[in-house]
């Protein structure tokens, strides 16, 4: 059994488990939706992903979460509120990533909102960011529609990636 975390009109957060590597896959094995990422994933990799995410759960209280269709269960991506170093701090991220079939139904959008809000609210962060490529503009609409602004431009993972923020 694994977690529920929220939900919103359409989708449900929950917890991930060591038994979402195949979800994970779907994306992960994706060149087209790892066009952003340094390559795409195998299993073994996968694996490193959902045990780095159960450590954040353990150390930070929160981390990427599964997001599935409220109605039929079916798995539509990931999303949550990731630590990352940035200019020697630690700052809270909203990540997001989807399955490509289901791009384009503001389903990233929707639960980028929910984990936003349940920073604000539910962990009382008083900012959040989203780190996005420079080149990623569906990634950057994400930002920008949950009223993200940008805050900088930094080299990070070894190329320039713009820094969104929200604050209370
Ligand atoms: C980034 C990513 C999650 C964006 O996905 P997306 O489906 O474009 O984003 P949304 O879920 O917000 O959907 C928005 C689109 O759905 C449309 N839409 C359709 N029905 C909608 C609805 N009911 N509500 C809102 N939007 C809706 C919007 O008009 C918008 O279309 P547009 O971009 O052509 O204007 C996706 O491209 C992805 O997973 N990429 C791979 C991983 C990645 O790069 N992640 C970001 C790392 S920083």
């Amino acid at each position: 059994m694994s977690l529920s975390i929220m939900s919103t009109e359409r989708l449900l957060l929950r917890e991930m488990t060591k038994g979402d590597v195949g979800h994970l896959l779907t994306i992960f094995s994706d060149p087209e939706a790892m066009h952003y990422y340094p390559s795409t994933k195998d299993e073994k990799q996968t694996i490193d992903w959902i045990d780095w995410t159960l450590a954040n759960y353990t150390r930070f209280g929160v981390g990427l979460w599964i997001v599935e269709d409220k109605m039929t269960g079916a798995f539509l991506g990931q999303c949550g509120i990731v630590p990352q170093e940035i200019d020697g701090n630690i700052e809270m991220e909203i990540g997001y990533l989807f399955v490509r079939s289901v791009w384009g139904n503001g389903y990233a959008t929707e639960a980028a909102l929910a984990c936003k809000n349940y920073g604000f609210e539910q962990i009382k962060l008083t900012k959040v960011i989203s780190l996005t490529d420079v080149n990623n503009l569906p990634s950057i609409k994400v930002a920008e529609r949950i009223g993200r602004k940008k805050e900088k431009t930094i080299k990070k993972w070894g190329k320039e990636v713009h820094v969104y923020f929200a604050s209370l």
